[in-house]
């Protein structure tokens, strides 16, 4: 039997009567980045702690390694390196300390945990402020930290819940580089997020979720490609205005048009769709776009990941 890096089936996670992970199936391959896009209350962060053993499966099966969390937890964590959604930083220690403590609890001899120590804060630029009190560091600084911190212990498998929510674009991409420097490594990552372009730029395949059910799985152009297609056209105008310009596509094979809130999606059809654009020539009122996983996750919803 193959041993996956995570393997889920059939997964359950429930709180009182609400199931907040709602029967989920998926395998994680060795060495690959593996995405769980979805907005907020999807169930993500649930999956991620059930993963993490830090909250208890309710149903189904959950395998990391080839061990079971229920019986095998402390071994799980072992292999996990974890950045939690939240930041749980010691505030009153500095920088490196924060490691030093993490090296401390894996049981790592002192002379190995300072080389990784360095080498992990030297990966995230923080080096420099090895002895800042953690108090004192940007938003962006110290989410590189809990990401460094997860590293310490070279773990073969690293979960990341929204490692980048919350940074501005120039730290986004710092982490993004950092990440996919890890991966080529060898790392094997799971990462969730609700922002469609670093699901896109990092996640070899992904599962979109919503409610705690999986709505699909794939590889990110293939899942574009088969939901969205090629083009995408946006309209922006009062319903009488687009009438005539949607009579020339719909029924067309391949076009879908999806109402969203005062915008109309229109999927496929590139070579239509670029005639109506020219048609309309204004970018604010029609614009011709290629397609997105967000546009993946509004048609087979009706709604966006950030409603
Ligand atoms: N301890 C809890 N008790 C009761 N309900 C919970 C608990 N933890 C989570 N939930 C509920 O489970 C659902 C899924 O929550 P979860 O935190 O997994 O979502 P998420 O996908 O991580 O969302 P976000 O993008 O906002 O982080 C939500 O409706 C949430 O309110
Ligand atoms: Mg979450």
């Amino acid at each position: 039997m193959q041993q996956y890096p995570v393997e889920a089936v059939g997964l359950v996670k429930s709180f009182g009567s609400f199931r907040a992970v709602d029967g989920v199936s998926f395998n994680v391959l060795d060495g690959e980045c593996f995405g769980i896009l979805g907005p907020n209350g999807a169930g993500k962060s649930t999956t991620i702690k059930m993963i993490s053993c830090v909250s208890p499966v309710t149903a189904g099966e959950l395998r990391v390694a080839g061990m079971n969390v229920r019986k095998q937890a402390r071994d799980v964590k072992s292999v996990l390196g974890i950045v939690p959604q939240e930041d749980n930083l010691d505030p009153d220690l500095s920088v490196r300390q924060n490691l030093a403590v993490y090296a401390r609890y894996y049981g790592i001899p002192k002379h190995e945990a300072l080389a990784g120590i360095e080498e992990s804060l030297a990966l995230f630029q923080l080096s420099e402020r090895a002895d800042a009190r953690v108090d004192d560091l940007s938003g962006g600084m110290k989410r590189r930290l809990v990401i460094a911190r997860a590293l310490v212990h070279a773990p073969q498998i690293l979960v990341l819940d929204e490692p980048t929510t919350g940074l501005d674009p120039q730290a986004r991409h710092l982490v993004w580089q950092k990440l996919r420097l890890l991966k080529n490594r060898g790392v094997t990552m799971l990462l969730t997020t609700h922002y469609m372009d670093e699901a896109a730029h990092l996640c070899d395949r992904l599962v979109i979720v919503h409610r705690g059910r999986i709505l699909t799985e794939g590889k990110p152009l293939a899942l574009i490609s088969e939901h969205a297609g090629d083009q995408v056209l946006e309209l922006r105008m009062d319903a009488h205005e687009r009438a005539p310009l949607l009579g020339e596509v719909q029924g067309i094979p391949g076009v879908a048009v999806e109402e969203v809130e005062d915008i109309v999606y229109v999927f496929g059809a590139p070579r239509a769709t670029r005639e109506i654009a020219e048609h309309v020539n204004d970018p604010s009122r029609a614009f011709l776009r290629p397609g997105n996983l967000e546009d993946v996750f509004l048609r087979l919803t009706g709604r966006g990941l950030l409603d």
